[in-house]
């Protein structure tokens, strides 16, 4: 499995090493933070560009109606899912489509709630579009699994709620949401007029055990109130193509939005994302299903691994390549914990604190990599950890 060894990314302009000076204070850091893979992008992908790139002329284009069936008959296969090609527009990132859809479906002073700790851009996009933020804390069982409360959240609820906003799969407590409770956070919204924008970019990285339900196909009226966020992003570690799409089966919604895309002029992207885009989807089975063995392989080594660690604890991730460690028996402060990853395991994670003030005490660790890179990774650690032990007797 070619695809799947260590790739070096330091001269390539990736903003996880690139990067590091500025977050990390150090090159001196494995990187393991933001949210793409240290493995190819698949080679299929690239051979379509490259068939591409024998045309003389890089001009304008629309994306086919081909790229979008493309995704529809991928979302059927994958997810059981049926949505229709005029649903599907394209957007130049999950993040703008956040953006764009809190303007599109909220005024200025109006709020929208989010689950709390979250991919920070969650937070950032509702204020920075002057709406209030309601902030939901997610709950953990006894067993450290994540769960909302439907009646605080049905409390927190007032005349100016307008979206939820939903990550689901979750970034970064790896939850993936169980039928009966997207039912409920369903009910509640429609019960309360709040238009649901889900996140859903991370629906292809599910482990073992668990199962994607897009929440706008779980009913009929659920469909009609949702906006779901997709894209090649994660699951072809395409980020760098800049593409991804926006699905709205409701006409009125899909009429708002649409005014406030051409007011920001989102256009139609770029021809090499559309051939890439295309492409991913329609050949991508088989790449898929070795991606998932490698990472799943991956997550059940850092189970085993956190199994074994007397201090970091995890719950085993559902879905998505980032593994939450729940560190707080280290008994740290926020920067502390931060500096003993950077210092002590010379390994950049991304900081807990900065998903929201839940994550206090918490570490999230991209699995994205190669087997190899993983186990030296954990063995820093480890090996951090047993030195902190050993200067704590002496
Ligand atoms: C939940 C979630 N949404 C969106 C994004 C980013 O997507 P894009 O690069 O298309 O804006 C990420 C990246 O980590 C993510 O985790």
């Amino acid at each position: 499995m070619d695809e799947f060894i260590a790739i070096d990314r330091s001269s390539s302009n990736s903003e996880k090493y690139t990067l590091r000076q500025k977050l990390f204070g150090t090159d001196n850091v494995q990187p393991m933070w933001v949210a793409d893979m240290d493995i190819a992008t698949p080679k299929y992908v690239f051979d379509a560009v490259a068939n591409r790139l024998k045309h003389p002329v890089m001009g304008y284009e629309i994306m086919r109606d081909e790229a979008y069936e493309a995704q529809c008959l991928w979302m059927e296969r994958h997810h059981g899912w049926h949505i229709k090609r005029e649903w599907l527009s394209y957007s130049p990132s999950v993040v703008a489509s956040i953006g764009c859809a809190i303007r599109a479906f909220s005024n200025e002073g109006d709020e929208v709630l989010v689950m709390s700790p979250v991919y920070p851009p969650f937070f950032s996009m509702v204020k920075e579009n002057n709406r209030h933020l309601v902030l939901h804390s997610l709950q953990r069982d006894d067993e450290g699994e994540y769960f909302f409360d439907i009646e605080t959240l049905r409390t927190q609820i007032t005349i100016k709620t307008k979206i939820l906003l939903l990550c689901s799969p979750h970034n970064p407590v790896g939850r993936v949401w169980r039928e009966e409770e997207l039912r409920t956070l369903g009910a509640l919204c429609l019960e309360q007029g709040i238009i649901i924008v889900s996140d859903e970019v991370h629906c292809d990285i599910v482990f073992e055990g668990n199962k994607h339900l897009p929440i706008a196909s779980l009913s009929q009226e659920l469909g009609e109130n949702t906006v779901t966020l997709l894209g090649t992003g994660k699951t072809f570690n395409m980020a760098g193509f800049g593409i991804s799409t926006v699905c709205i089966a409701s006409e009125k919604l899909r009429e708002l939005y649409s005014q406030e895309r051409k007011r920001i002029h989102f256009g139609d992207g770029a021809v090499l994302s559309h051939v890439a885009f295309e492409a991913a989807y329609t050949d991508g089975d088989e790449w898929h299903q070795k991606l998932m063995s490698n990472l799943q392989s991956n997550r059940d080594k850092i189970i085993e691994w956190a199994n074994y660690s007397p201090v970091i604890k995890i719950f085993p991730p559902q879905g998505t390549y980032l593994a939450w460690l729940d560190c707080r028996a280290l008994g740290l402060g926020d920067r502390e914990l931060r500096e003993f990853f950077i210092q002590k395991c010379g390994l950049g994670l991304s900081a807990g604190l900065s998903f929201g003030r839940e994550g206090s005490g918490f570490m999230r660790l991209n699995f994205a990599v190669s087997a190899e890179l993983l186990e030296i990774a954990l063995k820093k650690i480890s090996d951090a950890l047993e030195r902190r032990e050993h200067e704590s007797k002496n």
